[in-house]
């Protein structure tokens, strides 16, 4: 047997004997006994991902909450929960889904620019840890509804500290032009009005500046200015318990070298040390950099279509399982099961495309691929914003997820039926 080389970027998926596999199981053993599309997750991977915060933080006082956004499913939560991680949920769906999962709901922060009154109840009544408060009406409405309830709200209010994260502009949120937080220069009005309402317990404050962000600078950078605000709101009385420094971690998706949790966390703590912060409450919110890597997709070649500016391979995964091409131009590696592809194919240079209506729908341009009807193929680093921003467009059911734990594998999700997809429909009747 070959000494299994794993992928850059990806720990725990490597070619053995040819083969690719994910921890000890062969990709094409999950998809001949679940089908296509499948995603398959890596447990050893989410965990060495969530050791490296740990690692980071040790000898800290930390509360890592995982922002489910990106990959909600119930056993990927329990998984997390049981390692001791909090939640960063943005609705009153994940709030239920965190329960489901037996998470603990101290331990959950309640971000997300359009809270409802009812979803604010809901978390209340559940006793979340924090409400991350994106704008001064919403310090009202949640001050009225707590009241209500005969409660305070605990809260941290989200700066937008005006930090360009240097990241795709669908995912940059700490600009000025974006619509998150409070603006850096109204923060302190902001907690000044928070801490006179009655129904209102200030503790933390927050900022979260992008996703994918492949350099420390713009972290450096927000914490200075965050550290300022902290100076001059507890100055002006109001203390602050806890430092939330949000998530946006990147992960190598093509050659991109973010830095690694530990590395980032060293830089940030000498800075909170160097200013005399380094013993307060942390809390982070990572998603993509604990999941991303951490999956991938599984996909069958349909069809190959040679054509005269560009060929075609269609394969059985689509834009409505793997949105972040159509909506991000975003990249993901797509490699074969069989390394080096099919041994009878010629390599040629592929548009890799899904059945669905659109001429949006493509998963990788310009591969180099050598296949044929019936191959399998896998695009990575589908662990985050894949299977959980999907979608049924073109009444496709959602594919079936698996987790790998060594060589157990276990089915976490089962594949959508079309039934399900319209079982809350009814015809007119006559
Ligand atoms: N905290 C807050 C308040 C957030 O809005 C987000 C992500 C996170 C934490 C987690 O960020 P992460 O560590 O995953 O970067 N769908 C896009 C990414 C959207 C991120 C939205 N907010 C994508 O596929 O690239």
């Amino acid at each position: 047997m070959t000494t299994p080389s794993p992928l850059p970027g990806h720990p725990h998926i490597a070619y053995r004997d040819d083969a690719l596999c994910i921890e000890s199981l062969p990709l094409a053993d999950l998809a001949r006994e679940h089908g296509t599309p499948l995603y398959v997750y890596s447990k050893a991977s989410m965990l060495s991902a969530l050791a490296a915060y740990q690692r980071g933080f040790a000898g800290r006082k930390v509360q890592i909450c995982y922002a489910m956004k990106a990959n909600s499913s119930l056993a990927v939560l329990q998984l997390f929960a049981q390692k001791g991680c909090g939640f960063d949920i943005v609705s009153g769906g994940e709030l239920q889904r965190v329960l489901a999962a037996g998470g603990d709901p101290r331990k959950i922060i309640f971000s997300g620019v359009g809270k409802t009154r009812a979803e604010m109840r809901e978390a209340l009544a559940t006793g979340i840890g924090c409400f991350n408060v994106e704008s001064e009406s919403e310090l009202d409405v949640l001050s009225e509804v707590a009241v209500a309830m005969g409660t305070r709200a605990p809260i941290s209010i989200r700066v937008n500290p005006n930090v360009d994260p240097k990241t795709h502009p669908y995912i940059s949120t700490g600009l000025k032009g974006n619509k998150f937080g409070v603006a850096h220069e109204r923060t302190l009005q902001a907690y000044q009005h928070a801490a006179s309402l009655p129904g209102l317990q200030v503790v933390g404050i927050d900022f979260h500046i992008g996703s994918q962000i492949t350099d420390d600078t713009p972290y450096l950078d927000a914490t200075d200015r965050l550290l300022d605000l902290v100076q001059a709101i507890e100055g002006a009385g109001i203390p602050l318990h806890h430092l939330d420094f949000g998530g946006g971690l990147g992960i190598n998706y093509n050659g991109d070298t973010p830095p690694e949790a530990d590395a980032l966390w060293a830089k940030l703590l000498a800075k909170l040390d160097a200013r005399g912060y380094g013993d307060r409450q942390f809390m982070i919110e990572p998603g993509r950099s604990l999941v991303g890597n951490a999956g991938v997709c599984l996909t069958e070649v349909l069809y190959v279509k040679p054509g005269e500016q560009k060929n075609f391979c269609i394969v059985d995964a689509a834009m409505n399982d793997l949105p972040r091409p159509a909506m991000y131009q975003a990249f993901h590696a797509i490699v074969p099961l069989q390394a080096g592809g099919n041994a009878a194919a010629q390599e040629q240079i592929y548009d890799v495309v899904g059945p669905v209506c659109e001429s949006g729908d493509w998963i990788g341009r310009d591969r180099a691929l050598a296949v044929q009807p019936g191959d399998q193929l896998a695009v990575l680093s589908a662990g985050a914003y894949c299977s959980a921003m999907g979608s049924n467009y073109n009444t496709r059911a959602r594919p079936a997820e698996v987790l790998v734990d060594g060589s157990a594998s276990h089915l976490i999700r089962s594949r959508e039926t079309v039934t399900d997809l319209f079982r809350c429909e009814q015809l007119v009747k006559a």
